[in-house]
């Protein structure tokens, strides 16, 4: 099928509603959370208390080997304390994003693990990156988990896809440009017309929209462009930043191993 015809069908389906997920005002107020700097685990315990699945998830990574303390906890209250703020906050905006986001598109099992590896790649290299905290962790966390939401209906094309993946690896290329000639648009602008058909927070479109170009520095757009582009391997300079989180790989893949095991596991 010809670029263009593509492009008008990956339009049509960032504004169907067969995409829109439940997940937008979950995550609408999780964020408004995150952001008080005052806000406490209880107002988190609102939401959790909601959806079954989270409460199932954070009770048994509470009695996971990484937190537990050798009891079991079966309340959610002291669960979600055992993890603390920023951790019960982390594990709803992943499976959020496992729950909702990749599972409802039917996608193959490889390529949703393929996503989600990276995304939480993503998240860890952020948090090497801004460890002064000059973003808030919580924001820089869920923005790098959702930054390439738009690949998501990218891979229902399976193999035509893949085939671009491949290629763009092979060449450390920038996987956009293979993306726009092929299906006339980049998983960019898919990811920020979900966004904004999902009343997604501004700051969470903008890094969407745009984390391909380097931001401005200290921003959650700077950060994940930088951690994108060294996890993808793409030929640029990432000057101190990159030598950083070469540094710092191994970490990163430790974090991100043991985090897909915990949380991406039903
Ligand atoms: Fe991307
Ligand atoms: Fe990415």
């Amino acid at each position: 099928m010809q670029a263009n015809i593509l492009r008008e069908e990956l339009l049509a389906k960032t504004g169907s509603t067969e995409f829109l997920p439940t997940f937008g005002a979950i995550l609408n107020e999780l964020l408004s959370i995150v952001n008080d700097s005052n806000a406490s685990v209880e107002e988190l315990l609102d939401i959790v208390k909601r959806d079954f699945a989270i409460t199932a998830k954070i009770i048994r990574v509470a009695n996971s080997a990484y937190y537990s303390r050798g009891s079991v906890i079966t309340d959610l209250k002291r669960a979600m304390m055992r993890i603390g703020f920023d951790g019960t906050a982390n594990i709803i905006v992943c499976m959020g994003f496992l729950k909702e986001i990749l599972n409802q598109w039917k996608l193959s099992r490889l390529d949703v693990e393929a996503l989600w590896v990276h995304s939480l790649a993503v998240g860890n290299a952020v948090k090497v990156l801004n460890r002064g905290a000059v973003v808030h962790p919580g924001k820089a966390f869920t923005v790098s988990i959702l930054h390439d939401i738009g690949k998501s209906i990218l891979y229902t094309y399976g193999e035509r896809y893949r085939m671009l993946i491949e290629k763009a690896r092979q060449e450390r290329a920038d996987i956009c440009d293979l993306e726009k000639e092929s299906f006339g648009i980049d998983h960019q602008e898919i990811g920020y017309l979900l966004s904004v058909n999902w009343e997604m927070p501004e700051e969470i479109s903008r890094v969407m929209k745009s984390h391909h170009t380097r931001g401005e520095a200290d921003s959650p757009l700077h950060f994940v462009y930088v951690a994108d582009a060294f996890l993808d391997d793409r030929a640029v300079d990432l000057g101190e930043e990159g030598s950083l989180l070469e540094r710092e790989k191994a970490w990163i893949m430790n974090e991100t191993n043991r985090m897909s095991e915990l949380i991406g596991k039903a």
